[in-house]
């Protein structure tokens, strides 16, 4: 099980002018079960990257080879790529347009061979993984949510079919802080069930927090393929090209260069909670 992307290029053609090169000589491997952060500065071509990968756009050069399925050859099987591939847009709340959020979150379900049992059972788990009772919102029309909880309905839909593929394009934009986590520890979840996740992310602490692998891309190539650890590390390297690192990297560099003895490697929050903890006298060992 993996994805195989090689030479990936994609020109948007645009009237009167240039064609855009979003994309220019991608190459990639995404192994099962890896959970691959996406990172780059607005217009480098993430959501292209993405939209690629799901087989919704095509390429202008180039392949995509998904569980051994060239997904742009003519004998693609496309209702086995979208049952393998889930993908959430960057603003998935526009997506929506059944009567009933109900409705809604079953629509990717209904050429699946599940019985309507298991269908209504996959409707509702998705529901409340995305913090909803069922019961309260599966009758109620979407055009009466907030864009947050639209969004999150949105997300219900690709959760419910189960996909081996998760490919998540901001997802925790529209979400406040608490609804951030429970929606991360969610995608955690399935990743260790198997479910491989590819989550574009400005958020470099989140990714620091979950991802076990970061890509970064500038002006349409991927420049860095690396652990979150060796990329947030990385202050000066992350910071020449206009990102940040995570929030713990970032002061565990500031309080070295202050004299603290902050070991290498820290970038997450609970390691240098634990590295402060240290320094300071009297603290026992734990
Ligand atoms: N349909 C399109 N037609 C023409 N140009 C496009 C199209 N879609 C994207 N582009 C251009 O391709 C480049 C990459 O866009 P893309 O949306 O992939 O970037 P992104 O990294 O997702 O940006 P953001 O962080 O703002 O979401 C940009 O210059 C964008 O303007
Ligand atoms: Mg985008």
């Amino acid at each position: 099980m993996s994805i195989q992307i090689r030479n990936l290029t994609k020109n948007y053609d645009t009237e009167g002018t240039e064609p855009v090169c979003a994309l220019s000589g991608a190459g990639l491997d995404i192994h099962s079960g890896d959970f691959v952060g996406v990172m780059g500065q607005t217009g480098c071509g993430k959501s292209t990257l993405m939209q690629l990968i799901a087989g919704l756009i095509t390429p202008s050069e180039g392949s995509v080879v998904i569980d051994g399925m060239d997904i742009f050859s003519s004998s693609c099987d496309y209702s086995r790529l979208r049952s393998s591939v889930g993908v959430v847009f960057q603003y998935p709340e526009s997506q929506l347009f059944e009567t009933t959020v109900g409705k809604d979150v079953a629509f990717g379900l209904r050429h699946l061979p599940l019985e309507p049992k298991e269908k209504r059972e996959r409707v509702r788990w998705a529901l409340s993984s995305m913090g909803f009772d069922p019961d309260v919102i599966e009758d109620v029309s979407p055009l009466g949510l907030s864009g947050g909880e639209r969004r999150r309905v949105a997300i219900a839909g690709i959760l419910a079919v189960k996909p081996a593929y998760l490919l998540l394009d901001e997802p925790i934009a529209g979400l406040d802080p608490e609804g951030r986590i429970r929606f991360m520890d969610f995608l955690r979840a399935r990743n260790e069930e198997g479910t491989t996740i590819i989550m574009i992310s400005h958020n470099a602490d989140c990714l620091a927090e979950y991802a076990n692998r970061i890509i970064v891309l500038e002006a349409g190539r991927i420049i860095r393929d690396a652990t979150p650890e060796e990329l947030f590390c990385d202050v000066e390297w992350v910071h020449d090209h206009g990102l940040e690192v995570s929030q713990a990297a970032h002061l565990a560099a500031r309080l070295r260069k202050d004299g603290w003895e902050i070991p290498p490697g820290v970038f997450r929050q609970n390691d240098l909670k634990d590295a402060i903890l240290r320094t300071l006298p009297g603290v026992p060992e734990h």
